[in-house]
């Protein structure tokens, strides 16, 4: 990989449940960059067009609302017309609902778009999480990883967040593993140059120290500033 070619974007990877946020913010945190997890930007679609009462197969009515919507992502939270939505684009509801919506072809040019302005607005210092980053959004990024583990892994962990139980749990993230992997529009998939990493046996720490390991060793420099969350650069 040649380091012209590059942007010192951090392009994390992997299936739900499999550690991408606390991992995100960890290298983000010890490099001095924000991190940005894209999947908000997939509920906070959802969410709008529940609000508004949309049918989600219409894509022109979601791209509609979509248009003149003002999101925005900041010290790790999600906002929607000024109003912070991060505990509400977490419920089941907006959940499965984002899985459904996330397949059209146009609402995720939108959202790319938006994604790629919020870390062009950081000086493309930035620690990226999501399904498609190392292969749509920053297929430049001059780091990829792909974090991975199973799926009974992965609900066990999902299922210490929430309240649903464990069965409930694996059978939602069944769902949106075949939602994310199958969709013909930028499917959940590993780019040829990510580094996969198997989570299963490893502390987030033991995760973290990886990634940034391959960041001294891609060139991806700490900014020399904490990121303490006090960026407020818009989008
Ligand atoms: O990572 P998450 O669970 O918050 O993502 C919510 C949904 O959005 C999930 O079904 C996958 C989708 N998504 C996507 O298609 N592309 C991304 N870059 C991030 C999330």
């Amino acid at each position: 990989m040649s380091a012209a070619a590059t942007r010192p974007v951090v392009a994390i990877d992997g299936p739900g449940g499999v550690g991408k946020t606390t991992v995100s913010r960890g290298v983000a945190r010890a490099l001095g960059y924000q991190s940005l997890d894209t999947g908000a930007f997939y509920r906070a679609a959802a969410l709008l067009v529940r609000l508004h009462r949309i049918d989600p197969e219409d894509e022109g009515a979601v791209l509609a609302v979509l248009a003149g919507a003002d999101l925005d992502y900041r010290d790790g939270a999600m906002f929607v017309e000024g109003i912070d939505v991060s505990a509400a684009i977490r419920s089941e509801t907006i959940t499965a609902a984002s899985s459904r919506l996330a397949p059209l072809p146009g609402l995720r040019m939108v959202l790319v778009n938006r994604q790629r302005a919020w870390v062009a607005a950081r000086g493309d210092r930035a620690v990226v999480e999501g399904r498609d980053i190392g292969t749509v959004v920053f297929p430049d990024a001059a780091v990829k990883v792909y974090l991975d583990a199973p799926p009974g892994v992965r609900a066990h962990r999902r299922a210490g967040e929430t309240s649903t139980t464990l069965r409930e749990v694996a059978t939602q993230l069944g769902k949106r593993d075949r939602l994310d992997s199958t969709r013909a529009t930028s499917p959940l998939t590993a780019a040829k140059s990510a580094v996969a990493i198997d989570t299963s046996t490893l502390t987030a720490d033991e995760v973290i120290g990886r990634v940034l390991e391959l960041c001294r060793s891609r060139g991806v420099e700490p900014s020399g500033r904490p990121a303490d969350g006090k960026d407020r650069a818009g989008d």
